[in-house]
């Protein structure tokens, strides 16, 4: 349990012996200033409020019968009704030796843990990744981590864009280049190139642009060999994402991908279905569904294409399939989409849609997790300079470049390999860090310059911090994993770092259900801090420091360390030892 769960419990507990009723929270929250306590409790103001009672005089009444005896040290009331709670050393010290003990850092498990499904990065494979794939990709990634740590069964959902009408044009341009004898591989080495080609043949060529139509007709038909070029595309399109997700050190597998294509056979059947609970209507030869409780202002209700006046399906008709498929057969409780803010209508009318037709039942919960657009420093969404999109590989490429110049200037007598090995992971760590700690919603600048620096709340801070501490044990010549000394935090500053450490479990819980790891960022930012100024204030292996607090003092570095080293790995980021 966490601090601040344990407070609320036992300041809760005080309320009612104190006769407040239940519906009285006790508002337990860590301390804003120094000096006011370790953590607030400030229910007695709003419960006096609604008693009518004088809230200094209440919250005497609940801290008379507030029991932390063995928790707490002090207990003092301040301004019109505030609890200050300061936690006492020696209990502060069991619960970070508790957490030094343990592999998992006394980290607890989901009390009901869950199947959630996370829809993510999901591109469309008919072009390559590019950036706009990016945030949906790391953010996913970080939350798929973290869910799966707390003990949730996590299904992760890459559902790419596999089907639909562009696919005809590119089955049919690489037809024509396979019979040219080029091999597949070699045709579609640059999928931009290769999707250029097409869609000028096809805008030039009318013969070819009818196959093009043709094969988009065969390929709903199930025609062999229009299948077998198609399954040929799509192989070498994934494996271009795979070798992305790889080199992003992002956790998707080729057994994640369930792309469109998966629900085709559904869909005639989704359709009916909805027409049978007449959801859906006939409108100008089309199937739509027509949203009365998404009505617009002038109450004109919002209208969901689900089949075309052709025949064709759309993409809601297959996100629906999806939701059904994510809700009967891998039994989700929880189902989380990370797809940018400008789907959110689309998000918003499949879950309307769905929850109607009884797809999902009320107790799944269904959550678009939406977030902004990466943004070029002349404030409109990330170009190249030419304007064009920015293919995913080459931004990987550059970030790992300029990290490797970065640490070879910082560090010229590190061997290359060791070089290139740590450029990787600043250079990766970089750009996935410095989206995570953006707020999801917002947009955000792309800086290079700010995301790989060593100053501020940034990938390559976080990793010199880490390796910083681990230089200690260097030092002291010490197997961290061996210490055993029990940990009590004396001075301030060790008391500061101690409460920081012991609120990991609290951001981690927020992040995960607010899908916002920009939270557990501005945490390890901040506890990096806190550990520096430890570290000034605190000798650790200077001569005179006694035995015991030195022994006490390496156990909460080594601690630090492995909570940075885990907040980080749940973001995808990795450490090294040095750099
Ligand atoms: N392929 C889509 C795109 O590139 C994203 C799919 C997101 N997931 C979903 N279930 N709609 O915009």
């Amino acid at each position: 349990m966490t601090i601040r769960d344990l407070l609320n419990h036992k300041v809760q507990q005080a309320m009612l012996s104190a006769h407040i009723p239940f519906q009285h929270p006790p508002l337990v929250a860590p301390s804003k200033k120094s000096g006011f306590g370790d953590y607030q409790a400030n229910g007695a103001m709003g419960a006096a409020k609604a008693m009518k009672a004088n809230p200094r005089e209440l919250a005497g009444e609940i801290v008379r019968h507030l029991e932390l005896d063995g928790i707490a040290e002090r207990v003092e009331i301040a301004g019109p009704g505030f609890i200050n709670i300061h936690l006492s050393p020696e209990w502060l010290g069991e619960r970070l030796t508790q957490a030094a003990d343990d592999n998992r850092l006394a980290l607890g498990r989901a009390a009901q843990p869950q199947t959630v499904v996370v829809d993510y990065s999901s591109p469309n494979l008919a072009k390559e990744m590019h950036v706009g794939h990016l945030r949906s990709t790391i953010i996913g990634d970080a939350l798929a981590r973290l869910l799966n740590f707390q003990g949730h069964t996590v299904v992760r959902q890459n559902h790419v864009g596999d089907w639909g009408t562009q696919f005809g044009m590119l089955i049919a341009e690489l037809e024509e280049q396979l019979a040219e004898n080029r091999e597949a591989e070699m045709a579609l080495s640059d999928l931009e190139v290769f999707y250029q080609q097409a869609k000028r043949h096809f805008d030039e060529d009318p013969s070819f642009a009818d196959k093009a139509r043709d094969y988009v007709v065969k390929l709903q038909s199930g025609d062999a060999n229009v299948l077998k070029l198609w399954r040929e595309f799509r192989a070498v399109s994934l494996e271009h994402s795979q070798e992305i997700y790889d080199k992003l050190n992002v956790t998707l597998t080729p057994d994640d991908v369930r792309g469109e294509s998966f629900y085709n056979d559904d869909l005639a059947t989704l359709v009916t279905e909805l027409e049978t609970q007449a959801l859906a209507v006939e409108d100008q030869g089309a199937k739509v569904v027509f949203l009365q409780e998404m009505a617009d202002k002038d109450g004109n209700p919002s209208p969901v294409l689900i089949q075309k006046k052709g025949g064709g399906y759309l993409y809601a008709t297959t996100d629906l399939a999806a939701l059904r498929f994510r809700a009967n057969t891998l039994g989700a409780h929880r189902i989380m989409y990370f797809i940018d803010a400008r789907q959110s209508l689309h998000m918003q009318q499949v879950f309307t849609v769905a929850r109607k037709a009884g797809f999902v039942t009320d107790n799944i919960t269904l959550e678009h997790l939406a977030f902004g657009t990466m943004m070029g420093a002349d404030g409109k969404p990330f170009k190249t300079r030419t304007g064009g999109t920015v293919k995913l590989a080459q931004l990987l490429d550059e970030a790992v470049e300029r990290a490797g110049s970065l640490v070879r200037e910082k560090n010229p007598d590190l061997g290359e390999e060791a070089i290139s090995d740590i450029a990787r992971k600043v250079g990766i760590g970089s750009i996935k860090y410095a989206d995570l700690s953006k707020t999801r919603t917002n947009d955000y600048v792309f800086n290079w310059d700010a995301m790989l620096s060593f100053d501020g709340n940034t990938a390559p801070y976080l990793q010199y911090a880490y390796t910083r501490v681990r230089s200690i044990f260097r030092k002291a010549g010490q197997d961290p994993a061996l210490l055993s000394a029990p940990i009590l935090p004396e001075a301030a500053e060790e008391r500061t770092l101690a409460i920081k450490l012991l609120q990991f479990g609290e951001v981690l819980e927020q992040v995960a259900k607010e899908a916002m790891p920009h939270l557990l960022c501005t945490y390890l930012y901040e506890l990096a801090s806190l550990y520096m100024r430890f570290y000034e204030a605190c000798p650790v292996l200077k001569g005179g420091v006694p035995d015991a607090q030195k022994a006490s003092r390496l156990r909460l570095c080594d601690l630090v360390s492995r909570t940075l080293a885990h907040g980080l790995e749940l973001l995808g980021i990795e450490v090294m030892e040095r750099m």
